[in-house]
């Protein structure tokens, strides 16, 4: 029986992927590649939308690509590889943009959020388009699963809209796949501003756990992280944002319960909750970012593999355009 195809991405916004983006997407990745045939790629392409000096743009793609590996995605079992180097996905974007409403592109909230913190001279058109070319992404694999943060709802919402219109036009052409939201349990909020996301384009990166980073630093970051008054290690995200985000990240890096931590610390301090935290969180990302760095110290290789999984996936994805072209009139 042939595997359900699954497909995911992350964006080269930063030189280290952060705590977030290993538990809510790495960690998941990592055990969804036995059960299905799964496309992970880094999303150069997105990245455009936001100013990039290129040479750091490039570096930011390989590092981005180095985590995904080093994490534990095998690139001789999933497949793994740079949007850009597949030029199916611009080209599938154009496509799927004509037949996608200027009223329906504008009810993205994203882009309404950006569109509007960065006023409409800094707005790029691209940034408009992004969820087509995201669609198409999805679209070119013939793509069953995808899964994403609840922040992206509303794009496979739109994608699964656009693949049902071109089928429904055109003929059958598109599988229309199903987002796997992630729970809650794997969402990981700033260590210094535990009520707002983690995310690698934080502006302040004192709340930030990077992967690539010295791991004394990690833990001095975890130590300092905010809490509350009443001294007890207990879940409760409303009450304690701070020590419930601190537990998350505990639960998930051990894969144990929140009550059997909660336990443990019964009766002692936070001093001692974080230190052990520390030790877990540095224990898990030491190994980690030390084969990213391996990685990376042999480019050559490094672009081989990326090379040759991006041959994989063009593969599958041009077989998809040629249809859709064929279909279109093209
Ligand atoms: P960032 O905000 O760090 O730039 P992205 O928006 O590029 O992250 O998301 C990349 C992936 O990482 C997505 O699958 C997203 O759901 C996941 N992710 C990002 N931040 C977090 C977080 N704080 N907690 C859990 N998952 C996260
Ligand atoms: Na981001």
């Amino acid at each position: 029986m042939t595997k359900p195809r699954l497909y995911s991405g992350m964006q080269p916004s930063a030189d280290s992927l952060q705590i977030g983006n290993y538990i809510g997407a790495l960690m998941q990745w990592r055990d969804l590649q036995d059960s299905y045939d799964a496309y992970f790629s880094v999303v150069d392409l997105h990245a455009l939308t936001q100013p990039n000096d290129p040479a750091e743009l490039r570096a930011k793609t390989r590092r981005t690509a180095a985590q995904y590996i080093a994490a534990g995605i095998e690139p001789s079992r999933s497949t793994l590889y740079v949007q850009s180097h597949v030029s199916a996905h611009s080209e599938l974007a154009w496509a799927l943009s004509t037949i996608t409403g200027f009223g329906e592109a504008g009810r993205m909230t994203q882009f309404k959020d950006k569109s509007a913190r960065y006023g409409a001279d800094a707005t790029n058109v691209g940034l408009f388009t992004y969820p087509v070319l995201m669609a198409a992404d999805i679209l070119l694999y013939q793509t069953d699963v995808v899964p994403v943060g609840d922040d992206q709802k509303q794009h496979i919402e739109l994608t699964r809209d656009l693949a049902e219109r071109f089928n429904s036009r055109y003929g059958q052409t598109f599988t229309v796949p199903t987002p796997v939201i992630q729970r809650d349990t794997a969402r990981i909020y700033d260590l210094q501003n535990p009520t707002a996301k983690m995310s690698k384009s934080a502006e302040s990166d004192a709340g930030v756990l990077w992967l690539l980073d010295e791991p004394a630093k990690s833990a001095k970051k975890i130590m300092r992280a905010v809490t509350d008054s009443e001294g007890v290690v207990r879940f409760d995200r409303e009450a304690k944002p701070g020590v419930s985000n601190l537990l998350v990240i505990y639960a998930a890096l051990s894969g144990r319960q929140i009550a059997s931590i909660e336990d443990e610390y019964a009766g002692r301090g936070y001093g001692d909750f974080k230190k052990g935290l520390a030790e877990v969180v540095v224990s898990e990302f030491e190994p980690v970012r030390e084969r990213a760095l391996a990685l990376l110290d042999d480019t050559a290789e490094l672009d081989r593999v990326l090379a040759e999984n991006a041959g994989r996936a063009a593969s599958v994805a041009n077989r998809t355009l040629s249809d859709v072209y064929d279909r279109m009139g093209l």
